[in-house]
């Protein structure tokens, strides 16, 4: 079973309730536009969708793919968005992702690099799949500051004991080890985000 299952029944309505989702940040920082052919995004534990739907509702030439370890999170994506979205679903691990090389244009990992068990390999795996030219943004919350501090131990506490704290060094290290290029941090209130580009092959 994995630790999500036993969260997706009430999954949405807390993060309504909280509020953290970033959909305009994610559209500008993946540096999506209106124009052009429709751009393939594959977001990393992406849950029950509700994040991708908020931005398909700003940004509309995608086709997302959520890949997520738990079926019962993944469950919760509405029929009716697949459809029209034409959102995919792939159960799977971030450490293994089931994709050929250069398969999206952008890869997203939003509230994700904490709960797993390996985010390194994750960044390695992700750099992987992206296509040359592509862009990469991770979001995460900032251990930095006090208050998440509290937050990421009652986290802990109540939801995954084995979750790990991620500050915006490691992922400055980690995607430039992955191979990304122009790694930046862009602070926002308590979370962080980093975003990487893969070099274009004519570079
Ligand atoms: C806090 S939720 C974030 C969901 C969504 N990204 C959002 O922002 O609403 C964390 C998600 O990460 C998934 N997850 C945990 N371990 C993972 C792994 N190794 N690879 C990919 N996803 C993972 C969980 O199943 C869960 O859906």
């Amino acid at each position: 079973m994995a630790l999500f299952d036993r969260y997706a029944h009430v999954y949405d309505r807390f993060i309504e309730l909280v509020r953290v989702h970033r959909p305009q940040r994610f559209v500008e920082l993946l540096e999506i536009s209106c124009h052009g052919s429709a751009y393939s995004v594959l977001d990393v534990g992406g849950g029950t969708g509700s994040l991708a739907q908020k931005i398909l509702m700003l940004q509309d030439n995608l086709h997302f793919t959520i890949l997520d370890p738990s079926n019962l999170m993944l469950k919760r994506v509405p029929t009716q968005a697949k459809e029209r979205a034409r959102i995919v679903t792939v159960q799977g691990q971030g450490e293994k992702l089931p994709f050929a090389r250069g398969t999206f244009h952008r890869v997203m990992i939003a509230d994700v690099l904490h709960h797993t068990q390996d985010p390194e390999q994750v960044m390695k795996q992700a750099f992987q799949v992206l296509k040359a030219g592509g862009i990469m943004v991770v979001q995460e919350y900032n251990p930095e500051w006090l208050r998440n501090r509290l937050l990421i131990f009652l986290e802990k506490i109540i939801i995954d004991p084995s979750m790990q704290a991620i500050f915006p060094s490691d992922l400055k290290k980690w995607g430039r080890k992955a191979g990304f290029f122009e790694g930046e941090i862009f602070f926002d209130k308590l979370q962080f985000f980093w975003k990487g580009k893969k070099k274009n092959r004519r570079f």
